[in-house]
């Protein structure tokens, strides 16, 4: 289980004041929980781990298993943003640092990304990997129409076509997308894809616990049932109209330091493990608050390898920062620290100790110099790294994402932001109907 602390927020915040967001959390909850405010029509994610029936988690495992026994060892996942950041964030999470050079791993199906740049050397590099392996690919978009996943698409479909023949890639080509809309849906109909459901009510970043995240983290191997059970305990315990509900808590706190000029928020962790986590919590609060000319900037760290990079300014730079620690209680694994008899780095004082415990008395020591330095502290605490935890953290920060966002005072569910690039770039493109843009855009080029 999740446990939420803003004791190193105490030097930076008055009782009276806290109480104050406590009931504006509360407030906003109210909101979320009655299901009126702005984007209600997209709250579906809200139920997801209760609701979510067994037999998707069948269905998603079965195709792991039908893969597997025709040798498949590289499936493609496709996808970006919301269709992309969750799984990857999981399976980071979840594998062994080194699992592809690991000999005892060489059997396993190993899950690449693609569709999430546009890199041509990424995408060249990708197939020719694909191209010595017995590859399967999984094509995720609810839109259908996003032009990154959907230009990655073409190309490793035409790879798999060429080389099974039709009726073959078929079978190795799985779509998640939109029950009725799309171009994804129309082709899966017409070529015989295996499909799965994006439901209208889910949008894109609140969408990892649907089969956009469950189906490629189970074709990874690991439990989905186990982080489902992890989000439904979350489900359980952040929907308590509480002072003490994880998300209320974290949603009030945030939305304080804010006001009170912390714009940056800064994810740490202190496990290159949980990397992936920052980048999925980048995306769910950016583009849930980032709007209406608001919005706490949301960053990511890892330390102690950042502490050697980004350290410096955290400790001494520009006052805006606040940070929310995800801690990790025990290692997976142990390693004791070997004693040297010439003693010639002065390292003896820790022979014998386990290398987490070095980790864990550099992250009690930051988290006081960086107090010190005037940067307030969340934590978020979880027992160890694995698939329970995971969902539960995956669940708290939707959660706590939506009733922030109606603390700021903006929609959390729409993203109109996002649409500004992609029309300048379909004009640039030459895509029709985007001429008169084009010519614009070209006069200021
Ligand atoms: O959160 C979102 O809505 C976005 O990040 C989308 O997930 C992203 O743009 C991909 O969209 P789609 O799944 O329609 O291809």
């Amino acid at each position: 289980m999740i446990k939420v602390n803003m004791g190193g927020c105490s030097s930076f915040v008055k009782d009276a004041e806290y109480k104050k967001y406590l009931s504006k959390a509360l407030e906003a909850y109210d909101v979320l929980e009655s299901e009126t405010g702005a984007g209600n029509d997209f709250l579906g994610w809200k139920h997801l781990p209760t609701a979510t029936p067994a037999s998707l988690i069948d269905e998603c495992e079965a195709i792991r298993d039908e893969w597997k026994a025709k040798g498949v060892n590289l499936v493609v996942v496709i996808g970006i943003g919301g269709s992309y950041l969750g799984a990857k964030c999981a399976i980071e999470a979840l594998s062994h640092s080194f699992a592809k050079q690991l000999s005892s791993a060489k059997d396993a199906m190993e899950i690449v990304f693609a569709g999430q740049n546009l890199s041509e050397e990424y995408i060249c590099e990708l197939m020719d990997l694909v191209k010595e392996r017995n590859a399967a690919a999984v094509v995720i978009s609810k839109s259908g129409t996003t032009t990154e996943p959907a230009v990655a698409f073409r190309i490793i479909r035409n790879y798999l076509e060429e080389k099974y023949g039709k009726g073959e890639a078929a079978s190795r080509i799985v779509a998640v997308t939109d029950a009725r809309r799309g171009a994804l849906k129309s082709l899966s109909t017409q070529e015989g894809y295996r499909t799965f459901v994006i439901e209208d009510n889910v949008g894109g970043r609140f969408s990892v616990l649907t089969p956009v995240g469950l189906l490629p983290i189970a074709l990874a191997g690991f439990d989905v049932r186990s982080m489902m059970k992890g989000a439904a305990e979350m489900e359980e315990e952040c929907a308590k109209r509480s002072e003490n509900n994880p998300a209320v808590v974290y949603a009030a706190m945030r939305n304080l330091l804010y006001d009170a000029g912390k714009k940056i928020e800064i994810l740490v962790s202190y496990n290159p493990k949980l990397q992936y986590l920052g980048e999925w919590w980048k995306q769910l609060y950016g583009e849930t608050e980032g709007k209406d000319g608001k919005g706490i900037f949301p960053a990511s760290v890892n330390f102690t390898t950042d502490l050697h990079s980004m350290g410096q300014y955290i400790q001494d730079g520009e006052r805006i920062l606040m940070e929310t620690v995800v801690s990790v209680n025990d290692s997976n694994r142990s390693m004791e620290i070997v004693n040297d008899p010439q003693n010639l780095d002065g390292l003896n004082f820790l022979s014998g100790k386990p290398v987490e415990h070095c980790n864990a008395m550099a992250e009690l020591g930051t988290k006081l110099a960086h107090i010190d330095g005037g940067v307030p502290q969340m934590s978020v605490t979880i027992e160890r790294i694995n698939e329970y935890n995971l969902g539960g953290l995956f669940y708290f920060f939707e959660k706590a994402c939506g009733i922030s966002a109606y603390i700021l005072g903006v929609n959390p569910f729409n993203q109109p932001g996002v649409e500004a690039y992609k029309k300048n770039m379909f004009a640039l493109l030459g895509k029709p109907g985007y001429e008169a843009q084009a010519e614009e855009l070209k006069k200021r080029l």
